[in-house]
């Protein structure tokens, strides 16, 4: 099959590749331990600095690590024992490039 792409494509595939996507997990031990204190953190986040264009927030029912949870990945980068605390430093740090890598 051979297809040419369009312009709307071409701007569809762009801005996808802008977004951020933040995948948290929702399976029953990482809500248990407190994932969806995380998630109402991130969404604040993401509200507050008016990311809503950047990142896609989406939830996953195991992440197959769930012994370290919580767990969420932002932008394919797994994150293990995420607390509601640590939400904004680590948001900071990946979203607005804000502070150092290894803080
Ligand atoms: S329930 Fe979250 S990793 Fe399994």
């Amino acid at each position: 099959m051979f297809h040419i792409e369009t312009i709307l494509e071409k701007k569809l595939r762009k801005s996808m590749e802008d977004i951020i996507e933040i995948v948290i997990c929702l399976g029953s031990s990482c809500f248990a331990r407190g994932n969806s204190g995380v998630l109402v953190e991130i969404e604040r986040f993401v509200g507050e600095h008016g990311l809503q264009d950047r990142v896609l927030i989406r939830g996953s029912r195991c992440e197959g690590a769930c012994t370290e949870g919580p767990n969420l990945r932002i932008a394919g980068i797994p994150y293990r024992n995420v607390r509601a605390a640590d939400i904004v430093p680590l948001l900071s740090r990946t979203l607005l490039q804000v502070g150092h890598p290894d803080e």
